[in-house]
């Protein structure tokens, strides 16, 4: 039996969360409504545990620098460490890759048309590390290791140009054949993280729009075709200019089995829990579960 997608998870990745675990400040007022809403989707990633995570995010500025700047980017290593991000390394496990999946779903991926970049060495930041922290909580006493391999899969959305919503739509529809077209029984799920409305420098440093982001989470969920075509400057003004970290979500929408040649045409996935917060430090925290039917 060949692999398949079977979920899609949705979340932020704010790296003051990330501090907030490893210090051991979840219970404090402020982060407690935060993690309340990972309450649900913690279980969930109990009940339905992958085989294999492919994680769609970004990195900042941490294994790239303006001296290489993927648009896409596949990690096909075996392992990867938890970057120093200017306080040393998060204080959680190493990331176990999948090498062989990895490097299937590029040759399919590319031979489909995509120009990915491929990775044998990298450090992973807290564009990967806290999505993975919100969904698995406590990890296992006795392994003490994240729950399944990860691929990490890098996307540009930090130096312009940036990749169009449309484009990381098709490409999750890509993605998708090729975990379909690889012969091992496999649950896989894909997670786009990122977003949601958040600006961290400049006049509108701060800005959170709310009824915006529920607006592109209903949209996504519903007409993922119609939100797939939103241009990059409507994210950009609406959302602020880290807003344009949710085209990443739409890898993973587009990875989903009710789009098939390019529309939303078959079953549409069963929404199992839907999460938004403001504020997380500067962001509005958005977070979803999608089943396929
Ligand atoms: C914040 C959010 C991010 O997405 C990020 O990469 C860095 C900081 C914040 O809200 O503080
Ligand atoms: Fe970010």
């Amino acid at each position: 039996m060949a692999a398949r997608i079977t979920a899609s998870v949705y979340t932020s990745h704010v790296p003051a969360i990330g501090a907030a675990l490893d210090l051991g400040k979840s219970q404090e007022d402020y982060w407690k409504p935060v993690f309340a809403g990972y309450e649900y989707s913690k279980q969930w990633m109990k009940d339905n545990k992958p085989d294999v995570i492919f994680l769609v995010y970004n990195d900042h500025a941490t294994a790239f620098s303006l001296e290489m700047i993927p648009t896409f980017a596949i990690g096909t290593a075996a392992e990867y460490q938890p970057a120093d991000e200017g306080w040393g390394p998060r204080p959680v496990p190493q990331v176990i890759g999948h090498p062989e999946l990895a490097s299937h779903i590029a040759q399919s991926v590319i031979q489909q048309d995509f120009d990915l970049t491929i990775v044998n060495k990298m450090d992973v930041d807290h564009g990967l590390t806290v999505p993975l922290s919100l969904m698995c909580g406590e990890l296992d006493p006795k392994t003490q290791a994240w729950p399944c391999p990860v691929i990490p899969f890098a996307v540009n959305v930090v130096q312009y140009p940036v990749p169009s919503g449309r484009r990381c739509f098709m490409l999750g529809q890509a993605i998708r054949k090729a975990v379909e077209s690889y012969d091992d029984n496999l649950n896989v799920h894909i997670w786009g993280t990122g977003g949601m409305s958040h600006q961290l420098q400049g006049a509108r440093a701060g800005l959170i729009n709310r009824e915006w982001d529920n607006a592109w989470l209903d949209q996504m969920i519903n007409d993922p075709v119609g939100c797939a075509n939103t241009p990059h400057i409507d994210y950009v003004r609406e959302a602020g200019s880290e807003g344009i970290e949710l085209v990443m979500w739409l890898i993973a929408r587009g990875a989903m089995s009710d789009i098939v040649d390019g529309k939303a045409q078959g079953s549409a996935p069963v929404v199992k829990h839907r999460f938004y917060h403001v504020p997380a430090s500067n962001t509005a925290v958005g977070h979803l579960i999608l089943e396929n039917a």
